[in-house]
Protein backbone atom coordinates (compact mmCIF):
# COMPACT_ATOMS: atom_id res chain seq x y z
CA UNK A 1 0.00 0.00 0.00
CA UNK A 2 1.42 3.76 -0.71
CA UNK A 3 1.39 6.44 0.82
CA UNK A 4 2.51 9.91 -0.60
CA UNK A 5 3.08 12.46 1.69
CA UNK A 6 3.44 16.27 0.90
CA UNK A 7 5.52 18.47 3.17
CA UNK A 8 8.42 16.20 3.99
CA UNK A 9 10.38 19.17 5.82
CA UNK A 10 7.30 20.65 8.05
CA UNK A 11 6.89 19.43 11.36
CA UNK A 12 4.42 17.00 10.91
CA UNK A 13 5.51 15.86 7.68
CA UNK A 14 8.69 15.18 9.01
CA UNK A 15 6.87 12.95 12.24
CA UNK A 16 4.68 11.27 9.25
CA UNK A 17 7.80 10.29 8.21
CA UNK A 18 8.85 7.86 11.37
CA UNK A 19 5.30 6.67 11.67
CA UNK A 20 4.96 5.56 8.03
CA UNK A 21 8.27 4.05 8.05
CA UNK A 22 7.16 2.00 10.98
CA UNK A 23 4.66 0.43 9.14
CA UNK A 24 5.55 -2.52 7.18
CA UNK A 25 2.09 -2.71 4.94
CA UNK A 26 2.40 0.83 4.01
CA UNK A 27 5.23 1.68 1.41
CA UNK A 28 6.37 5.84 1.73
CA UNK A 29 6.66 8.36 -0.84
CA UNK A 30 7.53 11.44 0.83
CA UNK A 31 8.13 14.67 -1.38
CA UNK A 32 9.11 18.07 -0.76
CA UNK A 33 8.95 21.10 -3.39
CA UNK A 34 12.32 20.22 -5.20
CA UNK A 35 9.67 17.25 -5.92
CA UNK A 36 6.86 19.22 -6.71
CA UNK A 37 6.55 22.78 -6.16
CA UNK A 38 2.78 23.18 -5.09
CA UNK A 39 2.13 26.57 -6.42
CA UNK A 40 2.69 24.90 -10.07
CA UNK A 41 -0.88 23.97 -9.17
CA UNK A 42 -0.71 22.80 -12.62
CA UNK A 43 1.48 19.74 -12.56
CA UNK A 44 -0.59 18.36 -9.05
CA UNK A 45 -3.05 15.82 -10.30
CA UNK A 46 -0.86 14.77 -13.54
CA UNK A 47 1.86 14.15 -10.34
CA UNK A 48 -0.43 12.22 -8.17
CA UNK A 49 -2.06 9.92 -10.47
CA UNK A 50 0.89 8.82 -12.39
CA UNK A 51 2.19 7.51 -8.91
CA UNK A 52 -0.98 5.91 -8.26
CA UNK A 53 -0.91 5.98 -4.31
CA UNK A 54 -3.31 4.27 -1.92
CA UNK A 55 -3.37 7.18 0.19
CA UNK A 56 -2.00 11.28 0.18
CA UNK A 57 -1.53 13.26 3.13
CA UNK A 58 -0.95 16.97 2.68
CA UNK A 59 1.27 18.36 5.17
CA UNK A 60 2.32 21.04 2.89
CA UNK A 61 0.77 24.80 3.69
CA UNK A 62 1.35 28.76 3.98
CA UNK A 63 1.46 29.13 7.60
CA UNK A 64 3.42 32.02 7.76
CA UNK A 65 0.33 33.42 9.13
CA UNK A 66 1.33 37.17 9.30
CA UNK A 67 3.32 37.42 6.27
CA UNK A 68 0.05 35.98 4.42
CA UNK A 69 -1.19 39.07 5.14
CA UNK A 70 0.91 40.85 2.48
CA UNK A 71 0.45 37.84 0.21
CA UNK A 72 -2.90 36.54 -0.60
CA UNK A 73 -2.83 35.41 -3.26
CA UNK A 74 0.44 33.02 -2.88
CA UNK A 75 -1.44 31.78 0.62
CA UNK A 76 -4.74 30.76 -1.39
CA UNK A 77 -2.60 29.14 -4.15
CA UNK A 78 -0.73 26.57 -1.65
CA UNK A 79 -3.71 26.75 0.96
CA UNK A 80 -6.95 26.27 -0.83
CA UNK A 81 -6.09 25.37 -4.45
CA UNK A 82 -3.53 22.70 -3.98
CA UNK A 83 -5.61 20.71 -1.37
CA UNK A 84 -8.37 21.23 -4.24
CA UNK A 85 -6.15 19.77 -7.02
CA UNK A 86 -4.74 17.11 -4.84
CA UNK A 87 -8.45 15.87 -3.58
CA UNK A 88 -9.39 15.76 -7.43
CA UNK A 89 -6.97 13.75 -8.38
CA UNK A 90 -7.23 11.43 -5.33
CA UNK A 91 -11.30 11.07 -6.51
CA UNK A 92 -10.28 10.24 -9.82
CA UNK A 93 -8.03 7.54 -8.87
CA UNK A 94 -9.96 6.12 -6.14
CA UNK A 95 -7.49 7.31 -3.34
CA UNK A 96 -7.91 8.29 0.41
CA UNK A 97 -7.06 12.41 1.06
CA UNK A 98 -5.68 13.26 4.60
CA UNK A 99 -5.14 17.18 4.64
CA UNK A 100 -5.02 19.60 7.71
CA UNK A 101 -6.50 22.37 8.85
CA UNK A 102 -6.80 25.18 11.52
CA UNK A 103 -8.31 27.19 14.67
CA UNK A 104 -7.68 30.16 13.03
CA UNK A 105 -10.93 28.95 10.99
CA UNK A 106 -12.72 30.60 13.91
CA UNK A 107 -13.04 34.10 15.10
CA UNK A 108 -12.73 33.35 18.65
CA UNK A 109 -15.04 35.02 20.13
CA UNK A 110 -16.44 31.08 21.61
CA UNK A 111 -15.83 30.66 25.46
CA UNK A 112 -16.22 26.75 25.25
CA UNK A 113 -14.77 24.24 22.73
CA UNK A 114 -15.74 24.51 19.38
CA UNK A 115 -16.92 21.64 17.22
CA UNK A 116 -17.02 20.90 14.05
CA UNK A 117 -20.58 21.82 12.98
CA UNK A 118 -20.01 25.45 14.77
CA UNK A 119 -19.90 28.69 12.44
CA UNK A 120 -16.48 29.17 11.03
CA UNK A 121 -15.43 33.13 10.58
CA UNK A 122 -11.72 33.04 10.36
CA UNK A 123 -10.26 36.64 10.43
CA UNK A 124 -7.13 36.49 9.21
CA UNK A 125 -5.69 35.34 5.12
CA UNK A 126 -4.43 32.64 6.83
CA UNK A 127 -7.13 31.33 8.21
CA UNK A 128 -9.95 32.14 5.20
CA UNK A 129 -7.13 30.06 2.70
CA UNK A 130 -7.82 27.19 4.97
CA UNK A 131 -11.28 27.59 5.00
CA UNK A 132 -11.50 28.05 1.10
CA UNK A 133 -9.34 24.69 1.38
CA UNK A 134 -11.53 22.74 3.66
CA UNK A 135 -14.30 23.64 1.41
CA UNK A 136 -12.91 22.97 -1.78
CA UNK A 137 -10.87 19.88 -0.77
CA UNK A 138 -14.47 18.13 0.51
CA UNK A 139 -16.30 19.60 -2.36
CA UNK A 140 -14.01 17.46 -4.74
CA UNK A 141 -13.30 14.15 -2.98
CA UNK A 142 -16.26 14.08 0.54
CA UNK A 143 -14.30 11.22 1.47
CA UNK A 144 -11.54 13.78 2.65
CA UNK A 145 -10.48 13.11 6.02
CA UNK A 146 -9.53 17.09 7.51
CA UNK A 147 -8.00 17.19 10.83
CA UNK A 148 -8.20 20.30 12.12
CA UNK A 149 -5.25 21.11 14.63
CA UNK A 150 -3.46 24.03 16.52
CA UNK A 151 -0.44 25.87 17.97
CA UNK A 152 1.98 23.26 16.51
CA UNK A 153 5.14 22.59 17.44
CA UNK A 154 8.35 20.15 16.96
CA UNK A 155 11.57 19.42 18.24
CA UNK A 156 13.11 21.16 15.05
CA UNK A 157 11.21 23.98 13.26
CA UNK A 158 9.80 27.29 13.33
CA UNK A 159 7.83 27.09 16.16
CA UNK A 160 6.55 29.05 19.57
CA UNK A 161 8.87 26.61 21.58
CA UNK A 162 11.42 27.39 20.29
CA UNK A 163 11.50 30.66 19.38
CA UNK A 164 10.90 31.19 23.39
CA UNK A 165 14.18 28.83 24.33
CA UNK A 166 16.31 31.17 21.73
CA UNK A 167 14.93 33.96 23.48
CA UNK A 168 15.30 32.74 27.11
CA UNK A 169 18.57 32.30 26.21
CA UNK A 170 18.86 35.61 24.49
CA UNK A 171 17.02 37.93 26.65
CA UNK A 172 17.11 38.66 30.62
CA UNK A 173 13.21 38.25 30.60
CA UNK A 174 10.33 37.45 28.33
CA UNK A 175 6.96 38.89 27.60
CA UNK A 176 4.17 36.97 26.16
CA UNK A 177 0.87 37.03 25.56
CA UNK A 178 -1.93 35.65 28.28
CA UNK A 179 -5.45 36.59 26.63
CA UNK A 180 -5.35 34.12 23.86
CA UNK A 181 -6.62 30.78 24.86
CA UNK A 182 -6.28 27.70 23.06
CA UNK A 183 -4.31 23.97 22.41
CA UNK A 184 -0.57 22.92 21.94
CA UNK A 185 -0.23 20.07 19.41
CA UNK A 186 2.56 18.26 19.11
CA UNK A 187 3.37 17.48 15.28
CA UNK A 188 4.96 13.99 16.80
CA UNK A 189 1.34 13.12 18.18
CA UNK A 190 -0.58 14.43 15.05
CA UNK A 191 1.41 12.89 13.11
CA UNK A 192 0.79 9.33 15.23
CA UNK A 193 -2.77 9.82 14.79
CA UNK A 194 -3.01 10.47 11.40
CA UNK A 195 -1.44 6.79 10.83
CA UNK A 196 -2.91 5.21 13.29
CA UNK A 197 -6.33 6.37 11.30
CA UNK A 198 -5.22 5.41 7.88
CA UNK A 199 -3.90 1.99 9.27
CA UNK A 200 -7.22 1.28 10.89
CA UNK A 201 -9.15 2.27 7.66
CA UNK A 202 -6.79 -0.05 5.75
CA UNK A 203 -6.84 -3.08 7.46
CA UNK A 204 -10.88 -2.80 8.42
CA UNK A 205 -10.65 -1.82 11.93
CA UNK A 206 -12.24 1.87 11.32
CA UNK A 207 -15.34 2.49 8.64
CA UNK A 208 -14.08 5.51 6.51
CA UNK A 209 -15.70 8.07 7.13
CA UNK A 210 -14.65 12.05 5.83
CA UNK A 211 -14.98 14.95 6.69
CA UNK A 212 -14.14 17.41 9.71
CA UNK A 213 -12.55 16.16 12.42
CA UNK A 214 -10.47 18.52 15.43
CA UNK A 215 -7.29 16.75 16.45
CA UNK A 216 -5.49 18.96 18.61
CA UNK A 217 -3.43 17.82 21.94
CA UNK A 218 -5.78 17.79 25.23
CA UNK A 219 -6.30 20.51 27.45
CA UNK A 220 -5.68 24.33 27.10
CA UNK A 221 -3.57 27.27 27.86
CA UNK A 222 -2.76 30.74 27.06
CA UNK A 223 0.87 31.53 25.63
CA UNK A 224 2.22 32.82 28.36
CA UNK A 225 1.43 29.39 30.36
CA UNK A 226 2.32 27.55 27.55
CA UNK A 227 5.79 29.29 27.93
CA UNK A 228 6.25 29.19 31.51
CA UNK A 229 5.83 25.16 30.76
CA UNK A 230 8.36 25.23 28.09
CA UNK A 231 10.94 27.48 30.33
CA UNK A 232 10.20 24.69 33.78
CA UNK A 233 10.80 21.74 31.73
CA UNK A 234 13.90 23.12 30.34
CA UNK A 235 15.76 25.18 32.52
CA UNK A 236 17.47 23.98 36.31
CA UNK A 237 17.08 28.25 37.20
CA UNK A 238 14.20 30.62 36.45
CA UNK A 239 13.82 32.07 34.29
CA UNK A 240 11.38 35.39 33.76
CA UNK A 241 8.02 35.65 31.64
CA UNK A 242 5.89 38.18 31.84
CA UNK A 243 2.18 38.46 31.16
CA UNK A 244 0.82 40.89 28.69
CA UNK A 245 -2.22 41.79 26.60
CA UNK A 246 -2.65 41.00 22.78
CA UNK A 247 -3.18 44.90 22.43
CA UNK A 248 0.45 45.33 23.74
CA UNK A 249 1.89 42.79 20.88
CA UNK A 250 0.19 43.63 17.73
CA UNK A 251 0.47 41.60 14.67
CA UNK A 252 -0.09 41.73 11.17
CA UNK A 253 -2.85 39.18 11.38
CA UNK A 254 -5.41 38.95 13.96
CA UNK A 255 -5.38 35.97 16.37
CA UNK A 256 -8.71 34.31 17.92
CA UNK A 257 -8.76 34.86 21.33
CA UNK A 258 -10.51 31.75 22.04
CA UNK A 259 -9.53 28.67 19.70
CA UNK A 260 -9.97 25.44 21.97
CA UNK A 261 -11.75 22.66 19.78
CA UNK A 262 -13.25 19.98 20.75
CA UNK A 263 -11.62 16.31 19.74
CA UNK A 264 -15.18 14.57 20.60
CA UNK A 265 -15.88 13.35 17.36
CA UNK A 266 -12.45 12.14 16.12
CA UNK A 267 -12.83 9.90 18.97
CA UNK A 268 -16.03 8.44 18.88
CA UNK A 269 -15.35 7.93 14.85
CA UNK A 270 -11.59 6.86 14.60
CA UNK A 271 -10.96 5.98 18.69
CA UNK A 272 -8.36 8.93 18.47
CA UNK A 273 -6.90 11.02 20.67
CA UNK A 274 -3.95 13.09 21.24
CA UNK A 275 -1.99 13.58 25.12
CA UNK A 276 -2.40 16.26 27.10
CA UNK A 277 -0.28 19.03 25.74
CA UNK A 278 2.18 19.46 28.96
CA UNK A 279 2.95 15.64 29.02
CA UNK A 280 3.41 15.66 24.73
CA UNK A 281 5.61 18.72 25.31
CA UNK A 282 7.99 17.03 27.74
CA UNK A 283 8.37 14.09 25.61
CA UNK A 284 9.28 16.64 22.84
CA UNK A 285 11.51 18.57 25.18
CA UNK A 286 13.50 15.80 25.99
CA UNK A 287 13.68 14.02 22.49
CA UNK A 288 17.15 14.37 20.80
N1 LIG B 1 2.12 25.36 12.59
C1 LIG B 1 0.97 25.54 13.27
O1 LIG B 1 0.95 26.11 14.37
C2 LIG B 1 -0.32 25.03 12.71
C3 LIG B 1 -1.52 25.32 13.41
C4 LIG B 1 -2.73 24.84 12.88
C5 LIG B 1 -2.74 24.12 11.70
N2 LIG B 1 -1.57 23.87 11.05
C6 LIG B 1 -1.64 23.11 9.79
O2 LIG B 1 -0.96 21.88 9.96
C7 LIG B 1 -0.34 21.49 8.72
C8 LIG B 1 1.13 21.19 8.96
O3 LIG B 1 1.75 22.37 9.48
P1 LIG B 1 3.31 22.41 9.87
O4 LIG B 1 3.42 23.28 11.07
O5 LIG B 1 3.87 21.03 9.88
O6 LIG B 1 3.87 23.23 8.63
P2 LIG B 1 5.39 23.70 8.35
O7 LIG B 1 6.30 23.12 9.37
O8 LIG B 1 5.36 25.17 8.14
O9 LIG B 1 5.69 22.97 6.97
C9 LIG B 1 5.07 23.38 5.79
C10 LIG B 1 5.54 22.50 4.69
O10 LIG B 1 4.97 22.99 3.48
C11 LIG B 1 5.99 23.02 2.50
N3 LIG B 1 5.74 24.00 1.46
C12 LIG B 1 5.55 25.33 1.62
N4 LIG B 1 5.44 25.91 0.41
C13 LIG B 1 5.55 24.92 -0.51
C14 LIG B 1 5.52 24.87 -1.92
N5 LIG B 1 5.35 25.99 -2.65
N6 LIG B 1 5.67 23.68 -2.54
C15 LIG B 1 5.86 22.55 -1.83
N7 LIG B 1 5.90 22.53 -0.49
C16 LIG B 1 5.75 23.69 0.16
C17 LIG B 1 7.23 23.40 3.29
O11 LIG B 1 8.37 23.15 2.50
P3 LIG B 1 9.69 24.10 2.65
O12 LIG B 1 10.37 23.61 3.90
O13 LIG B 1 10.44 23.83 1.40
O14 LIG B 1 9.18 25.51 2.77
C18 LIG B 1 7.07 22.49 4.50
O15 LIG B 1 7.49 21.19 4.20
C19 LIG B 1 -0.61 22.64 7.75
O16 LIG B 1 -1.74 22.34 6.99
C20 LIG B 1 -0.93 23.83 8.66
O17 LIG B 1 -1.76 24.78 8.03
C21 LIG B 1 -0.37 24.28 11.52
Amino acid sequence: MKILVFGRSGQVGGYLENYVTNLPQFDLVEVDRTDLNLLDTDRIIPFITSLKPDWVINAAAHTAVDKAESEPELCFRLNAEAPCRMAAACADIGSGFVHYSTDYVFDGQGSCPYTETDVTNPKSVYGKSKREGELATLKQLPASIILRTSWVYAKKGHNFVNTMLRLARERPEINVVSDQIGSPTFAGDLAQVTTNIISGISDGRFSHRGGIFHATGQGETSWYEFCQQIMKQTFDHSISVNPISSDQYPTPAPRPRYSVLSNQKMKEVYSQELRHWKTALGDCLSSD
